[in-house]
């Protein structure tokens, strides 16, 4: 990626990776992209690096604009290795003796992450720094998310250098909102679902403090993907409706099956939902990425699990679900599992166990059916959809 001139003195020098499919766990069909900014002023600063592996590309985008060594600053917004990988390359071109900022818990995780003795100046939230004819702002987010996150917001600029937040793992050469347009925002709901489900309550309050500081913003600076620069504020109103997690009338079936009986079971009860006039969709876990299932999840109000029993236990692609949907702590949500087993047929209650400890209204035991779903199991799963469609926002 060439370096761009995003506003007058500050130029976008972060790399693409297009070839990235997997970000720990969460897959990435458009690649991605590590962002960086440089602020041309009295004092040259940048913002976040890239990882390792694109240390030398970061640096060749400098040298286009000024030789690294003249570098005064460098602040890191947050140590995830995608954006501080980077950094000992980069400090060791730059100069292992200039000023590097960071948040007071980015001190303690770089320190963790590199033995390197940099010159860290730890900053406190609200802290200033003058670069000359510029004034840069510190805003601490932590777990948003990880402890050490902090925003750099360019006062007279009106940027917001936002870190993770606000990101897309999209790789393009668009650049900005205004030459992807609506196309961006799966790729932004994809982000936020994986990345900052858990942290909802934060975000909303973020926005709240960030509306009380009346901060104005002309342009938003994720690290990774497009930039927000024609309605900034479109993205803050995505990020509040989507930390509201209001349940729809939206039901996925999410499910593995061995021979097809606990399959029949899914597409059954679909069936049923949607007879009850519920959005819903089976969700074949082989078939789906549990990142996009997540996606879904955002907004569903209902979430049925289904697992045969194999060796008295959950399917692994379901426990690997359940596990993953665990950590995102998805809220408002209804559920029920079901599932065949041979002779003993634990899954069921094994998946609702886990359900209850997400705290997701279980108003059903759920559904065993052994072998194979005769008239009987069909019947009960079509039970189960109505009981379930009862329950849910009309
Ligand atoms: Fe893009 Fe939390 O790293």
């Amino acid at each position: 990626m060439q370096p761009v001139e995003i506003a007058k003195g500050i130029f976008s020098v972060g790399v693409i990776d297009w070839n990235i499919r997997d970000f720990h766990g969460y897959s990435t069909d458009y690649g991605t992209t590590y962002n960086a900014y440089l602020i041309m002023d009295d004092k040259v600063t940048l913002i976040d690096t890239v990882k390792k592996e694109f240390a030398d590309d970061l640096l060749h985008n400098i040298s286009q604009i000024i030789d690294p060594r003249k570098i005064d600053y460098v602040i890191s917004n947050h140590t995830e290795m995608d954006h501080s990988g980077g950094l000992p390359r980069v400090m060791h071109r730059v100069g292992e003796e200039k000023t590097l900022y960071c948040s007071m818990v980015g001190h303690k995780n770089l320190s963790m992450h590199f033995p390197q003795k940099w010159n860290y100046q730890p900053v406190e939230n609200g802290g200033k720094l003058s670069l000359g004819k510029r004034t840069l702002t510190f805003l601490e987010t932590r777990m948003l998310h990880w402890p050490d996150s902090m925003f750099t917001y360019a006062v007279e600029d009106k940027i917001l250098f936002s870190s993770d937040a606000f990101g897309q793992h999209y790789a393009g050469l668009e650049l900005f909102d205004d030459r992807i347009n609506e196309a961006i925002m799966p790729h932004a709901r994809k982000y936020f679902a994986n990345i900052l489900m858990p942290y909802s309550p934060l975000v909303l309050k973020l926005v709240d403090n960030v509306t009380d500081m009346k901060l104005e913003l002309d342009m938003i600076c994720p690290d990774h993907g497009i930039i927000w620069r024609k309605d900034p504020g479109k993205i803050i109103n995505a990020y509040i409706e989507w930390s509201r997690q209001k349940p729809e009338r939206k039901a996925l079936v999410v499910y593995d099956t061995m021979w097809h009986s606990t399959e029949k079971m899914a597409e059954t009860i679909v069936e049923g939902l949607g007879q009850e006039g519920v959005n819903a969709r089976p969700m074949h876990l082989r078939k789906w990425h549990r990142s996009d299932i997540i996606t879904e999840v955002l907004d569903a109000g209902a979430i049925f699990v289904g697992s045969p029993t194999l060796n008295n236990g959950i399917f692994p692609t379901v426990s690997d679900f359940l596990t993953y949907m665990k950590g995102l702590k998805p809220k408002n949500k209804i559920a029920a599992a079901f599932g065949s087993y041979g002779w003993s047929g634990e899954a069921v209650n094994l998946i609702n166990k886990e359900l209850e400890e997400m705290k997701f209204q279980v108003p059903d035991p759920g559904i065993k059916v052994q072998y194979v779903p005769a008239e009987v199991g069909i019947e009960a799963c079509r039970e189960l959809a109505r009981k379930i469609a009862g329950l849910l926002p009309e």
